[in-house]
């Protein structure tokens, strides 16, 4: 008889019964089994039909792979030879070391990160190898193999691989790599940095964004920084190193109290308010649905007041797309709080083309083939 396969995955704390719930009900035969926070793993039915490069199409799951168990003891160089010797015969290109979140993101100055101890147990893995030293903690690129260690317990590790299938999966631990600025006025700059690189929505200088809920104004020094135009809208105070920037302006109220043609002349939109999600939804309906207001695409933070939201996502999604926003995708990022990032964006043809990514049509002009949004972003 065949034996059920395991997965792996890592996730805010506090995000565990989430994610549990979303891959039980979008994968049958799948069930959570061992979990920490931050860390879960699941129990894969050997009927269940999983590809080696699975894609869950999780929001919660930061990374994950396929597991092949843990190891337990109190001596990093003998569960390095053991790592090793249970994943004998993996060819891989990579090798992602990183501890399971301590905290959520933002609690006493918590940020997910590659932390010191990872880095250290990483080095003593990756020199236990018998082959050629792989790579540690680097950047996987598109399709690459990674060998993944996940630090639960300094003394209990989960071992296993995946396939770098997506941007996040290319990050070790899922983790974006982004750092905040020391003239970050807020942590959001987090958030939108890692909304921009995660999405890669095809922004470029001198575009111009819209922010509805931009105090005290991270996430718009984060737009700053990537050479856009920026208008905050916030009835609270924008921090004075903002006011002082020639591209940066804040309107002081609400949007209800706009008129909804001023939208007209943004590109893109960004919405980060402390309301439920219905709020925020109703406030961008009634924005970008009106005939003046061309937006190409949207990044909004979807606030989870209470985890049990998370079963509204489906809704949430079909109501952005009859907006006419095609590409939709959402991840709760790494530097998100209780809360998730939808990007939405209108059409494909406004994907940023990457190098390498285009051929020619036999007409000898060029044919974009980066994937749609809602596809795998490798
Ligand atoms: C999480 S904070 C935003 C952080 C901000 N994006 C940053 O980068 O620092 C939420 C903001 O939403 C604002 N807010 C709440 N309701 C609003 C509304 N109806 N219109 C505009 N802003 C609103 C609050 O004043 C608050 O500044």
């Amino acid at each position: 008889m065949e034996e059920p396969r395991f997965l792996f995955a890592t996730c805010q704390v506090g995000a565990e019964a989430t994610l549990k719930a979303e891959i039980e009900s979008n994968w049958p035969g799948v069930r959570g089994a061992f979990s920490r926070p931050g860390f879960v793993t699941f129990k894969v039915a050997p009927e269940v039909r999983m590809a080696e490069g699975v894609e869950l199409q999780s929001v919660f799951a930061r990374t994950y792979g396929w597991c092949q168990g843990s190891l337990k003891g109190n001596q990093a160089q003998e569960l390095a030879d053991q790592f090793w010797q249970q994943l004998e015969g993996q060819q891989a290109a990579h090798l992602h070391v990183w501890q399971r979140d301590a905290r959520m993101p933002g609690q006493d100055g918590f940020e997910p990160s590659i932390t010191p101890l990872a880095t250290e147990l990483g080095h003593v893995i990756r020199a236990a190898s018998q082959q050629a030293p792989l790579p540690l903690n680097r950047r996987a690129k598109s399709g690459q193999k990674v060998l993944d260690c996940i630090i639960v317990e300094p003394d209990q590790w989960w071992i296993g691989y995946h396939q770098a299938n997506s941007i996040a999966a290319r990050w070790p631990g899922g983790i974006c790599p982004a750092v905040l600025p020391d003239y970050a006025v807020s942590r959001a700059y987090l958030k939108m940095e890692e909304a921009l690189r995660w999405s890669r929505l095809p922004v470029k200088k001198g575009d111009r964004c819209v922010e509805i809920g931009s105090a005290p104004g991270g996430s718009c020094q984060a737009l700053l920084d990537h050479g856009l135009q920026v208008v905050g809208i916030d009835p609270a105070e924008m921090d004075e190193s903002l006011l002082e920037q020639p591209n940066f302006t804040h309107l002081r109220m609400r949007p209800v109290d706009m008129k909804r043609r001023e939208f007209k002349d943004f590109q893109w939109l960004a919405v980060d308010m402390n309301v439920a999600p219905q709020y925020t939804l109703d406030s961008l309906e009634a924005i970008v649905t009106h005939d003046t207001v061309r937006i190409r695409g949207m990044i909004i933070t979807l606030k989870l007041m209470q985890w049990e939201l998370a079963a509204e996502i489906e809704q949430y999604v079909e109501r952005v797309r009859s907006w006419g926003y095609q590409h939709v995708r959402l991840r709760q990022l790494s530097f998100n709080r209780q809360e998730i990032c939808l990007v939405a964006l209108k059409s494909r043809a406004f994907r940023r083309r990457l190098p390498g990514k285009n051929r020619k049509t036999k007409r000898g002009r060029r044919k974009s083939t980066t994937p749609a949004v809602d596809a795998t972003d490798s």
